[in-house]
């Protein structure tokens, strides 16, 4: 069963970004056009990011990675999966953790996360096993950077749907209010596990959906 929560939502503050490549900085151009304050670092220092940051997402303040959880209601994880052995779980522990990541092509990966994909887990699964402390949700990687910076979305009807999966319902519905208030409509699925339906190659990756549609295309 999946869960459409147009105006359930919870509103959240404040959001950290994790990633300030072109996944990371559109979500922070469009978080502050939605009114929504961004704290986003990335693997150089704040003072570096800062000036790409004054091209790309000049209203985002540029944090230090280790301090990325810190007065945020959440932290959107836009890391090359790659990377992922440089963050240090134990600075994303308690908090919500939005996994937007996904492999692109034959990338290279952590040997924890090869060995979890083989097991037959879904990558947010694997994520969380190792981001263990972290309430991990998957969302906003079923869209590209381009369409996520998209013109009209708040105005489009019926508004494009983008799906979200946890095992932590208050966490969801934290995503969820983060979705809406971006202009999309989430569509929330059961279980981290049917996180699965939303990675790449996946019937909806990349589809521009209505909610309908994407619970038709999903199949539940
Ligand atoms: N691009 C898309 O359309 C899209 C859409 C949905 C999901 N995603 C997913 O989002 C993730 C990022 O994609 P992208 O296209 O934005 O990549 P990208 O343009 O290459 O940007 C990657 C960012 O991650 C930062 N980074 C690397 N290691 C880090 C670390 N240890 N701590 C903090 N920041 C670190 C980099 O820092 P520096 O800037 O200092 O190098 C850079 O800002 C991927 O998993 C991708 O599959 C991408």
């Amino acid at each position: 069963m999946t869960t459409s929560c147009q105006t359930s939502g919870k509103r959240v503050e404040r959001i950290g970004i994790l990633g300030a490549g072109r996944a990371g900085t559109a979500l922070a151009r469009i978080a502050a056009e939605s009114g929504i304050p961004v704290n986003i670092a990335a693997s150089r220092p704040p003072r570096m990011l800062k000036y790409h940051l004054m091209q790309y997402a000049p209203q985002a303040v540029a944090v230090n990675a280790e301090g990325i959880a810190d007065g945020v209601g959440l932290v959107v994880l836009m890391v090359p999966q790659e990377d992922l052995d440089d963050i240090d779980p134990g600075t994303l522990a308690g908090i919500t953790l939005v996994d937007a990541t996904n492999r692109w092509q034959q990338e290279e990966l952590p040997d924890w996360f090869e060995q979890g994909l083989r097991t037959g887990l879904s990558s947010s699964e694997v994520i969380a096993g190792h981001f263990d402390q972290a309430r991990v949700v998957k969302a906003l990687n079923h869209i590209s950077h381009w369409d996520l910076d998209s013109f009209g979305r708040k105005s489009a009807n019926p508004r494009r749907a983008l799906g979200l999966a946890s095992d932590y319902p208050e966490d969801a519905l934290l995503t969820a209010g983060l979705l809406e208030a971006l202009g999309y409509e989430p569509v929330v699925l059961d279980s981290l596990a049917d996180g699965k339906l939303l990675e790449p190659g996946s019937a909806v990756f990349n589809q521009h959906l209505s909610a309908s549609g994407l619970r038709q295309l999903l199949q539940l």
